[in-house]
């Protein structure tokens, strides 16, 4: 398949390029810029015109859609909506225009609105069957964005469209040190739960994500504008992720029963039942034995029994 990558140069789109490049695909990567020594084609996706002529000339089988704002709060509110909704509009228009068959589109689980103080989850573990409720522009960006996903699969029914909810990705350099989304790196989010409860100690490997996105692509069929939760089959806590829910997110303490010690909160059940895919890696089969080694060491509060940190303000 010829398949355009947009936001190729980022954090999963480059592990998402090199995987369908591997996989003997023809990657046309686009971005708004990218690194010394990278190629692809240099454009602003929000310009839909623009965005029409490129993917006309490119001619793509199928289009995958990662670029935007990837980080809450990262730019004002306004601009995170409008960039992330105006741009995957354009894409997908123009995606439609140029005659790909298969558009699939980044989302986030962050559509769940767990960063309100005020969230209830109502059931745990999560997926796809529990209720968006954003509180910040990102969110809700990513929930117009699934909308519009399904909007189009029910305008052109011949045109399979999909969308996918990655958990917290860490590229492959950040299991040796570098730093992931939010400035910690991998141990330093092991050691400290207060940096990965933001995120309900979700994370799912790069790699293992570019595996899905491969797969979805290859799929003979998929239901219409279906959203999938991607994400890695365990939590990113050394300590029964239980307790810890319950300690930072007191709203979920009547539903933490459900998940076993070493249980991921996001379930991915439903890309296994309808795709066959399964994450490979963790953070067990991916840090370095040293590190593992400094993980098991008796070490902070949770282990002793005194009070766990505060929650992290983010
Ligand atoms: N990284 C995560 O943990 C995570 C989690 C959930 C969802 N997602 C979603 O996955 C996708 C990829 O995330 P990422 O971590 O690789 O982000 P990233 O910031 O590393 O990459 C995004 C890319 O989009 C490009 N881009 C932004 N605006 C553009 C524009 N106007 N025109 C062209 N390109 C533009 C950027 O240059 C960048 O290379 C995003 O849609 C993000 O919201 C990421």
């Amino acid at each position: 398949m010829r398949i355009v990558v947009t936001g190729a140069a980022g954090r999963l789109g480059r592990s998402v390029a090199q995987a369908l490049r591997d996989a003997g695909h023809a990657v046309l990567s686009v971005d708004r810029a990218f690194a010394p020594g990278d190629e692809g084609e240099t454009a602003d996706l929000t310009d839909r015109d623009a965005t029409e002529i490129l993917f006309t000339r490119l001619a793509p089988d199928a289009v995958v859609h990662l670029a935007a704002i990837a980080v809450p709060f990262s730019a004002p509110e306004h601009t995170i909506f409008t960039v992330n909704t105006a741009m995957a509009h354009s894409v997908l228009e123009a995606a439609v225009a140029a005659g790909a068959s298969r558009v699939l589109v980044a989302s986030s689980p962050t559509v769940l609105g767990y960063g309100s103080p005020t969230w209830d989850p109502g059931r745990l573990p999560l997926d796809e069957r529990s209720p968006r409720g954003a509180s910040n522009s990102y969110a809700l960006s990513k929930i117009c964005i699934e909308e519009t996903v399904a909007a189009f699969a029910r305008r052109e029914p011949s045109v399979r469209f999909g969308a996918f909810r990655p958990c917290y990705v860490i590229s492959p350099e950040e299991w040796s040190g570098a730093p992931t989304q939010q400035g910690h790196t991998v141990l330093e989010r092991l050691e400290r739960p207060e940096l990965a409860a933001v995120s309900l100690f979700n994370y799912v490997d790069a790699r293992d994500v570019a595996a899905f996105v491969g797969t979805w692509l290859e799929a003979d069929r998929t239901p219409p504008g279906a959203v999938y939760v991607v994400g890695a089959a365990d939590s990113l806590a050394v300590e029964p992720v239980a307790a810890l829910l319950a300690h930072f997110h007191p709203g979920t303490t009547p539903y933490v029963s459900a998940l076993d010690a070493d249980a991921p909160v996001f379930s991915s059940a439903a890309a296994a039942r309808d795709l066959g895919w399964r994450p490979t890696r963790s953070w067990r089969t991916e840090l370095a034995p040293e590190d593992l080694a400094r993980l098991e060491s008796p070490r902070g509060p949770a282990l002793d029994g005194s009070p766990l940190p505060q929650k992290a303000v983010s």
